[in-house]
């Protein structure tokens, strides 16, 4: 089964099930003002699920446009995507799980639709952990009765219970259909309204809100597909890419990181999105020059608009809009192609001069400030040095990365792991201080979090700017009023008993064997930096992390910490704004 066919079957299905189809939305969410981007299709439904009536009638399908940033980390892998399309189909007080289940079980394996065998599949619903909602038994019975599927799981809120979206909305328990332990389908099952402070109150007519992925779905039944960019979803554009780098044969993961961020890139630049350092702008800045860096590793800049016309090509079909603003979408990538490229040759310039004027091995710290400045990647300053028979001081490097992976924050533009992006940052002295003391700070709301709302919360990225803490963490519900009390009160004492704030530089196998928590994603290097916060009188450890810093030394500096929103960043992922001062 092609890409086409499998849109066709999709939707064809549902309509003949009554469904009326509807277009996608845009990615810039136009009912979920908290939320960047569109991250899922029911999001342009929201209001049809507590009661406004739909114009579409009460069932809908829909191919919808959606973009994950929580997931750009694991671009290239076989699964993740930033940008993908979601199948959907939806119910607003229509038909409820039976119908919902059987017909979807109907779709998955019935050889007129995807046909997959049953045995690679199996099935989870909720088991009702979370306070206030009960096991959802009525889905395991219909799973149950689906010839063939013999794996049922259940499972707890974390995976089986979605939602919202945004800070506030319809959510409730989910069933999942995984294909070779990967989740291709997700019903949910939309039974409660979720209000700001995580409060559960039961929906008048509950909904149907189902979605997976297309790409995924799309791998699930191609046979010799291994990963999503074994299909002909991709396949035109790791082709086009491929014509332009005829030396990419060991850079399998240079061609994904190109085929899914210019693909993102076009989307966003198709819905009105500019590159720019703030919010859905910067997020395509990031795309489009981490796309460009993969393609000048593989000597195939030259080829960029050829691939983004060829990627407007193959969705043109679908989504008018791309063909209708092709022009723009061309212009303002080159755009910010030349700006980049303009940077990364003044970089050049700098290195030239550099490697000029040192003997056999450059500073750690110099050639990072290329990388910081100018965009000039690690592995590029490494060939240019070698090719003058000089090496790169790394264990330095990597110490002067970790250091400037925390300062950075500052609003600019590496926050986002920083590989491969110009910072450009430049930052004073007294901001760097509020935002030395904004980690030490962000330090203890990360230890709060996980006292007052359990080992769910995991750091998800954290952006420190000098007017704000972010903070993102994975978790299942909103905060509570009383909760968000709780951690700020909790964190305000901590800074009043004035503790120590002490580093230490230990091998990251130790570092993590004494539990220190992990402060960024990103690779480490073999000697790490460890925070520990602890009361110097009664010896009393409240927090342990592997930082790159830099940190104040006691926390009597932060003054006071405040927290002023907490929200919904993307599925199971909570965002904390906070302030600090006196
Ligand atoms: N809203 C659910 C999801 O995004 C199902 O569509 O996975």
């Amino acid at each position: 089964m092609d890409y086409r066919e499998l849109r066709q079957k999709f939707i064809s299905f549902w309509q003949e099930q009554g469904h009326a189809l509807v277009p996608s939305s845009s990615l810039i969410p136009q009912h979920d003002a908290s939320v960047l981007l569109t991250t899922a299709g029911m999001q342009q439904f929201k209001p049809y699920f507590t009661g406004t009536p739909s114009p579409y009638g009460a069932s809908v399908v829909s191919i919808q446009k959606c973009f994950r940033t929580a997931d750009i980390d694991e671009i290239g892998d076989d699964t993740h995507l930033t940008f993908f399309e979601m199948l959907g189909h939806f119910s607003f007080g229509d038909y409820f799980k039976d119908k919902a289940l059987k017909l979807a079980w109907q779709f998955i394996t019935s050889p007129d639709y995807l046909g997959i065998d049953p045995k690679r599949i199996y099935a989870s619903y909720y088991n009702g952990d979370r306070p206030n909602t009960t096991a959802d038994d009525v889905s395991k019975q219909i799973l149950e009765s689906l010839p063939g599927l013999t794996k049922v799981v259940a499972r707890g809120a974390v995976d089986n219970f979605w939602g919202p979206t945004g800070d506030e909305g319809p959510c409730g328990p989910n069933v999942e259909f995984y294909v070779d332990d990967v989740e291709i389908w997700n019903e949910v099952f939309n039974e409660f309204y979720c209000q700001v402070d995580g409060a559960l109150t039961p929906l008048s007519t509950p909904g149907v809100d189902m979605g997976g992925g297309l790409e995924r779905i799309l791998t699930a039944v191609t046979p010799e597909a291994t990963s999503l960019y074994d299909t002909d979803a991709f396949a035109p554009i790791i082709e086009a890419i491929k014509q332009h780098a005829p030396g990419v044969g060991e850079n399998e993961r240079s061609l994904r990181i190109i085929s899914d961020h210019l693909r993102g890139s076009v989307f966003l630049l198709g819905d009105h999105i500019q590159p720019s350092n703030k919010e859905q702008g910067y997020i395509l800045r990031r795309l489009l020059r981490r796309a460009i860096l993969h393609l000048d590793k593989l000597g195939a800049v030259a080829g960029f608009e050829e691939i983004i016309t060829t990627i407007i090509n193959q969705y043109g079909e679908f989504y008018p809009e791309l063909l209708k603003e092709q022009k723009m979408i061309l212009q303002l990538a080159a755009l910010e192609r030349d700006k980049f490229l303009k940077t990364i040759a003044d970089g050049q310039k700098e290195l030239a001069k550099i490697l000029n004027k040192v003997g056999s091995v450059v500073d750690g710290e110099v050639a990072f400030s290329l990388f910081s400045t100018y965009g000039l990647p690690l592995d590029f300053v490494k060939e240019e040095a070698q090719r003058l028979n000089k090496s790169i001081d790394l264990p330095a490097y990597d110490q002067a990365f970790a250091k400037h992976q925390e300062v950075s924050r500052a609003g600019v533009e590496s926050k986002f792991g920083g590989h491969g992006l110009a910072s450009g940052a430049v930052v004073s002295e007294a901001d760097k201080q509020i935002i030395t003391r904004m980690h030490t700070a962000t330090h203890l709301l990360h230890a709060a979090l996980i006292k007052f709302l359990g080992p769910e919360v995991k750091q998800g990225g954290s952006d420190l700017t000098t007017e704000r803490i972010r903070f993102d963490f994975t978790f299942s519900r909103g905060m509570t009023t009383e909760e968000k009390q709780q951690v700020e009160d909790w964190v305000n004492a901590r800074i009043k008993q004035n503790l120590k704030v002490l580093r230490e530089e230990k091998p990251i196998k130790d570092a993590l064997a004494e539990g220190a928590l992990s402060f960024f994603k990103e690779k480490y290097p073999d000697i790490v930096s460890v925070y520990t916060i602890y009361n110097e009188s009664t010896g009393e450890v409240v927090s342990k992390e592997l930082c790159g810093g830099p940190h104040i030394e006691h926390t009597g500096e932060i003054g006071a910490f405040h927290i002023t929103k907490e929200q919904s960043s993307s599925a199971g992922v909570r965002r904390i704004r906070a302030t600090i001062g006196k």
